[in-house]
């Protein structure tokens, strides 16, 4: 039998994280670094072949596959457990599989309502907004809810480089925490929300983009989820030029993004500063 294969998109939070899971809205944007699942039907335990490093894989991978049956490779080129959505890439991308085994064709809606129990696997209660953007692609206003509202934005024009603390955080962890702290952070929540608003009309502007995002960098340090580290790359990549930055994703280590026009100046400083650094482009999803 022909292998089952399917990929599933990283994402970068452009802003509202966390304010996400309490009902204020977040914009995402897919990545072009992706995960891909393969799946050969064999007889015996189900075994995985994974360069994915996050222990909870074979978990996540069972809540959807029977524990006899298959052989499940996984190859990701995306930071694990560093904000960029690994998860939902390998939950978008092992639906994919198990779809094209089936000589099934799930819609996006489809493939969103299926990878989520395997999100759930790994992060507990996720608004999937992860989820959401990994399997559309293109830049995506989320709000969570049942049914989530999820629209496609236009394309951003600008770059955006991504600058790695070299540490990961722990998203269930740092979204429990936060939850533990309202009522008294919900005006910091709110105010994330307000952000989001304003940068949803900002998208086609990088300068007024850019500042909207700083200020959300300083809102989710007011919620206790920078690092550190993190503050240290936001401040290096505004003093080598970027329109703005911020920490994406959950926080507590991961990854920074930057958006620039140009992206050498924050590559270079990263470099000399011995830090990884990458540009990164939007995946625009499937045609
Ligand atoms: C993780 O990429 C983003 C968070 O808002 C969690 C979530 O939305 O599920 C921290």
């Amino acid at each position: 039998m022909t292998p089952g294969r399917g990929t599933g998109h990283g994402k970068l939070l452009l802003c509202g994280e966390h304010a996400v899971v309490h009902g204020h809205p977040a914009i995402a944007v897919a990545v072009d670094r992706s995960t891909e699942v393969t799946l050969t039907p064999h007889a015996g335990t189900t075994t995985v072949t994974s360069n994915h490093t996050d222990h909870r894989v074979l978990d996540a991978l069972l809540t959807v596959l029977p524990g006899e049956g298959f052989d499940v490779g996984v190859v990701t080129d995306l930071p694990v457990g560093r904000g960029m959505g690994s998860s939902a890439a390998l939950a978008v991308a092992l639906v994919r599989a198990r779809a094209a085994l089936d000589g099934d064709q799930p819609d996006a809606d489809e493939v969103y309502a299926r990878a989520m129990p395997i999100e759930r696997a790994f992060h507990g209660n996720p608004s999937g907004v992860d989820v959401a953007v990994a399997a559309s692609g293109g830049c995506l206003w989320f709000r969570k809810g049942d049914p989530p509202i999820r629209e496609p934005l236009p394309p951003p024009a600008w770059s955006l480089v991504v600058l790695d603390t070299g540490t990961s955080g722990d998203t269930q962890e740092l979204v429990a925490a936060v939850g533990a702290r309202r009522p008294d952070i919900d005006p910091a929540l709110a105010r994330i929300g307000a952000l989001v608003a304003q940068a949803r009309e900002a998208l086609a502007d990088p300068v007024a983009l850019g500042a909207l995002l700083t200020e959300n960098h300083a809102l989710l340090r007011e919620i206790g989820v920078s690092t550190p580290a993190l503050d240290a790359l936001v401040a290096l990549a505004l003093d080598a030029g970027a329109h703005g930055a911020k920490l994406a994703g959950a926080g507590g280590g991961g990854v920074v993004l930057a958006v620039v026009t140009d992206d050498e100046p924050v590559l270079a400083a990263a470099r000399s500063a011995g830090v990884t650094a990458f540009r990164t482009r939007l995946w625009r999803g499937a045609a």
